[in-house]
């Protein structure tokens, strides 16, 4: 029997207790990146987000949380050259993907393409995880998916340049013409924004899974699964459906008002750890009112504005604040993406988290193995099949 949560009911199970879901547990140590929830702060390797935003490159941003610092120019020249060395893909991972149906979800493309790529006979993936395969992991993320999004729609995917940074040749492989700059800034922008966030559902899938031994693309794989949940990365779809649906400001109070008496959530809107507005949302407002249409930044704008109100009014012990998702709809869609892009958009950038905390897991490993509080009976006895 299924229940209306999707979980599967047998009638003589013990009530389980509210789980934790290991809220304020410490799982690891990490140098790589820390949420300070209380004071709606996100640190990279020392640096504030508002440091970094608009002002550092992503690739300047997964240099430095792959190695601990900065670029200087000849560094960052260097990891340039690397990442657009490693952009092309095997032809079997190509096929691969060419095989999915157009209907398939593009993040489980990406995740099929991730583990196609562990799979195929370039072999690159074999060993111990190292900065080489992390950055050939990255450079290889925009194509699997650019790949997927022509692919469904009829077109050839198109062979990536060397010349160009991260999110141009992420649009110009999605689009195949050169991504103009009102388009390719405001994304390298989202993407520094997005590419660690402490110990979050995806990042510790990936440690955990590289805490056995396996190889990267084992552990991004399941990274990009955990992160596909609506829960963690698949909200801000779920956004901009929300605010298509409201249509107008003078709808937004009455949907809102029904979607809470239905028990539903407001996609967008509370955080794990921030109990403060989440700094990412605050630059992304930012973005998103020169990005996009002023009537979409109005709607949004409204939409923010009465949530918080409503989820005060009916939740006042609980601090629910915009959360990282909420902007990411307005400002992805200025720059040409539709929705089912967003969230494979957030593994572009997240990517270079994911890989960063595998190099950090293997640099000091031990298997991650919790335990669990066992609840069921005990001393039971077998009774044949006949008998029951
Ligand atoms: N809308 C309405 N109520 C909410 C919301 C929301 N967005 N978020 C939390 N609440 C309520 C819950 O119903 C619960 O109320 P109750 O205790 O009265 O039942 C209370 O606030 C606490 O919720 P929890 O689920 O315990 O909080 P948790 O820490 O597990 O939730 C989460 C965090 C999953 C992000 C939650 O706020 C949520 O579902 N938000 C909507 C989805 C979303 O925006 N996801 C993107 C997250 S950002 C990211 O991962 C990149």
């Amino acid at each position: 029997m299924t229940g209306s949560n999707g979980s599967t009911a047998v009638s003589d199970q013990p009530a389980l207790p509210k789980p934790e879901g290991l809220e304020g547990v410490v799982a690891a140590s990490t140098a790589l990146s820390h949420v300070f929830g209380e004071e709606g702060k996100l640190v990279y390797r020392g640096f504030d987000i508002h440091e970094l935003a608009g002002k550092a490159s992503f690739e300047e941003v997964a240099y430095l949380l792959w190695m601990g610092q900065l670029p200087t120019r000849g560094e960052l020249a260097d990891l340039l050259q690397r990442l657009g060395e490693q952009r092309p893909l095997p032809t079997q991972v190509i096929d691969v993907i060419r095989d999915l149906p157009a209907t398939a979800a593009p993040m489980d493309a990406l995740r099929t393409g991730v583990s196609a790529l562990g799979a195929s006979d370039a072999g690159q993936f074999d060993d111990v995880p190292d900065l080489d395969e992390a950055i050939s992991l990255t450079a290889k993320f925009p194509g699997i998916l650019a790949a997927f999004f022509r692919l469904r729609q009829g077109l050839e995917p198109v062979s990536p340049r060397s010349e160009h940074n991260t999110a141009q040749s992420y649009l110009y492989q999605l689009f195949g013409r050169e991504p103009e700059e009102k388009h390719w800034r405001p994304s390298e922008v989202y993407l520094t924004l997005l590419a660690d966030h402490g110990m979050n559902a995806s990042t510790f899938t990936a440690r955990v899974i590289a805490s056995t031994g396996s190889d990267l693309c084992s552990a991004i794989t399941g990274a990009v699964g955990a992160l596909k949940g609506p829960l963690h990365g698949g909200a801000p779809s779920k956004v901009l459906d929300m605010l298509e649906d409201i249509g107008s400001a003078e709808n937004v109070d009455r949907w809102l008002t029904e979607a809470l008496d239905r028990g539903d959530r407001l996609m967008g809107f509370g955080h794990r750890v921030y109990k403060a507005e989440d700094p990412r949302a605050e630059i992304l407002r930012g973005m998103a009112a020169e990005a996009s249409t002023p009537d979409f930044f109005e709607l949004s704008r409204r939409t923010e504005e009465r949530a918080l109100a409503m989820l005060q009014e009916r939740k006042p012990d609980r601090r629910l604040y915009t959360n990282v998702e909420f902007y990411s709809a307005a400002v992805l869609s200025a720059v040409g993406l539709p929705g089912d892009m967003f969230t494979p958009t957030f593994a572009v950038s997240r990517v270079a988290g994911w890989t960063a905390h595998v190099l950090e897991q293997m640099s000091n490993n031990r298997l991650i193995r919790p335990q669990s509080e066992f609840v069921g009976p005990m001393d039971k006895k077998f009774v044949a099949i006949e008998q029951r």
